[in-house]
């Protein structure tokens, strides 16, 4: 919100939070941290983070902001600590994010198998489908990841259909699904504050045109190759040449907009990124999406994703529904 809220954890001591007074019910429940400095709209929330500045001796200090905090709250912190150097905390923490200890793989496995069974569940509506609109099945797909343990949608879920398919970052709208059509079914939801991320296109009821058949063949056999060349030691952006030298073999290489992939941890898109010019040695524990896709503008899109975790001799696939278009 709008509201200024800052929690500052200390190399050395304990953290506290400067937050609105409106706030301190909900942040007792939330965290364990005890002390909070609390603000009341009209008054200016700024003169407690002075104080906590000079307690904590930060004023010359060095701060690691959230890589999201509003540029409202930097910019008073600029003027509030004006010799202090402020950086991002992703500098340090990305890095140690990467490599993901048993019990998070516990949790993204969880998150994987999730997907997939809402996956299978809503392809097997089948001709039930027909006609619904694309929110109207992005709905019940929430309502069952909901079901299912979900603990929030990763993100909002993707129900492309037909040409909206093409669009990749197309949400859901009010067109509605038809016999034949491809349908891009991109979700996932968070099980223990691990997210999930499954993508498959698929046909409900009805024959696609053979291009699409054809299409689909590629994406697959691309997905395909680019999971067999996950292994430690490998460069991120190897994985991403192995999806690409078949989706351009193919004469659709200028259809496949995006990266191949991102890692996948507290947060659904994180290091490391599979992505011609990432040299990063793949290593054990490391988790990401293989995600090629082909887009035909005004047509329909495809796009294949399973997460997979890197191990000591190749990747574990943490998605494992059918890859098929067909309805099930
Ligand atoms: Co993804």
């Amino acid at each position: 919100m709008e509201r200024h809220l800052f929690l500052f954890i200390p190399r050395d001591g304990d953290p506290a939070f400067v937050a609105p007074e409106m706030y301190d019910e909900q942040i007792r429940e939330a965290s364990w941290v005890d002390d909070l400095r609390l603000w009341a709209d009209g008054e200016d929330p700024m003169e407690l983070v002075a104080e906590l500045a000079d307690e904590m001796d930060l004023r010359g200090g060095r701060l690691l902001l959230d890589d999201t905090m509003w540029a409202l709250f930097t910019q008073d912190l600029r003027e509030t600590l004006p010799d202090a150097t402020l950086s991002l905390a992703s500098g340090v923490f990305d890095d140690l994010r990467m490599r993901k200890d048993e019990a998070e793989l516990a949790a993204l496995r969880k998150a994987g198998r999730l997907a997939d069974e809402v996956s299978v569940e809503i392809r097997k509506l089948s001709e039930a489908a027909i006609g619904l609109t694309e929110t109207e099945l992005a709905d019940e797909i929430d309502r069952r990841l909901a079901e299912g343990g979900g603990e929030d949608v990763s993100f909002e879920t993707v129900v492309g259909s037909g040409p909206n398919g093409a669009m990749p970052h197309h949400r859901h709208g009010d067109r509605d699904i038809r016999r034949g059509d491809p349908v891009v079914l991109d979700f996932g939801a968070y099980v223990d504050h691990y997210p999930g991320d499954q993508t498959r296109t698929v046909v409900f009821a009805g024959d696609p045109s053979e291009e699409f058949e054809a299409v689909h063949e590629v994406v697959r056999d691309a997905q395909q190759a680019a999971v067999e060349a996950v292994e430690p030691g490998v460069p991120a952006e190897e994985i991403d040449r192995a999806a690409r030298e078949v989706i351009e073999a193919a004469g659709y290489g200028d259809r496949f907009v995006h990266r191949t992939g991102h890692g996948v941890g507290l947060d659904v898109h994180e290091d490391p990124y599979i992505v011609e010019g990432n040299g990063l040695e793949l290593e054990p524990g490391m988790v990401f999406s293989v995600e090629p896709g082909v887009y035909l503008p005004g047509e329909f899109g495809v796009r294949i994703e399973d997460l997979v975790a890197v191990t000591e001799d190749g990747c574990e696939r943490l998605n494992d529904s059918p890859r098929t278009w067909e309805p099930l």
